[in-house]
């Protein structure tokens, strides 16, 4: 059976951008693959190295937003980074085989860093190594679990072509040792802000959670943007230039031609709209919110699914890193 590796930092609750970018695709797979999904502490840490309670914290949090949105214990392990040395070994040695060059070429991390400049200084001089290496580190993370399949947002992509760089590298070194690993994105790969920009990110306040009950869906909702020329509730208006139309698209329940036709017709108010829109995703994600309130009120179910992951990870890592230390000629006492 092929292997699923992928994962999020812990640093705050997922929202639809999340869910619609990698989640649904990586509850759908998981019962086809053997599926690893990692809580990357030691990544959040590189651009919260100064706020480890936060990470701490949130590594619960992002735990319990799996289990909401899906992902089930019996067929995904769940796990922790920090937990699993061999990746930090495994890093090491990868590091020497990137350029410097090559890893300030990284169009996520440079984004990352311009919106970093309270940590990394005006354009980034003041980088430290470990955020400019993270993607070594991510690289690590997927082969030393022998991963196939990375099921992620669009945003990795430039991750994913510097693991399959280093994996070929490798193999070129030091023989034949790992598989170059695909992404593997979803049909939406990256879903619109309420607001309309084009991501929707907690720094923009365009977001809704998984988590989130109906009031706050119902408030964020009212703030969504509508077609601009639309003035009175019974004027006709384009819905493909309305975020409440884009929303109800994604949250599709067969009323579509419908709302798309009362809209055009100036049949439609816009807060009536916004209202059922609210309904809709309310409707979704309250599955989701009932089994995060089960998890909430059963930590210690939580932690044993993360020591029970965290256990196959490490297993699969000593195995692949026996290898790796073989090829590399660094079994010394075997
Ligand atoms: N970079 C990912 C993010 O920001 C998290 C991550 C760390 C990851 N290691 C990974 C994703 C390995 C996929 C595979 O969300």
């Amino acid at each position: 059976m092929k292997t699923i590796i992928t994962g999020d930092r812990p640093t705050g609750r997922l929202h639809l951008g999340h869910y619609f970018g990698s989640l649904q695709n990586r509850v759908k797979m998981q019962y086809d693959y053997d599926t690893f999904i990692l809580v990357a502490d030691v990544q959040a840490l590189t651009d919260n190295y100064d706020n480890p309670e936060k990470v701490r914290n949130n590594v619960k949090e992002l735990t319990m937003d799996y289990l909401a949105a899906g992902i089930d214990p019996n067929h995904s392990h769940i796990y922790i980074q920090s937990l699993i040395p061999e990746v930090a070994e495994l890093t090491v040695y990868f590091s020497n085989l990137v350029s410097v060059a090559r890893l300030y070429r990284n169009p996520t991390t440079k984004h990352e860093v311009g919106q970093k400049e309270h940590l990394f200084g005006k354009d980034g001089e003041s980088i430290t190594y470990g955020f400019l290496g993270y993607p070594v580190s991510q690289a690590a993370d997927i082969t030393a679990l022998d991963g196939d399949i990375v099921p992620v947002g669009e945003d990795q992509l430039p991750h994913l072509e510097q693991t399959r760089e280093i994996v070929r590298k490798f193999n070129n070194i030091y023989g034949d040792t790992f598989k170059e690993p695909e992404a593997v994105l979803s049909s939406n790969p990256r879903i619109k802000g309420l607001d309309g920009n084009e991501k929707m990110s907690k720094s923009l306040g365009n977001c809704i959670y998984i988590s989130d009950e109906y009031d706050t869906i119902l408030k964020q909702v009212m703030s969504a943007t509508t077609d601009p020329n639309k003035i009175k509730k019974d004027d006709p208006a384009n819905p493909e230039v309305c975020m409440v139309y884009y929303y109800h698209k994604l949250f599709e329940n067969n009323d579509l031609d419908k709302i798309c036709s009362e809209c055009k017709k100036g049949e439609r108010g816009c807060v009536a709209c916004k209202k059922e829109l609210a309904q809709k995703i309310d409707d979704y994600l309250r599955p989701m919110r009932e089994r995060r309130k089960y998890y909430e009120q059963h930590p210690e179910e939580v932690e044993k699914i993360l020591k029970n992951g965290t256990e196959a990870a490490r297993n699969r890592a000593k195995e692949v890193m026996n290898r790796v230390r073989k090829n590399m000629k660094l079994d010394y006492f075997e």
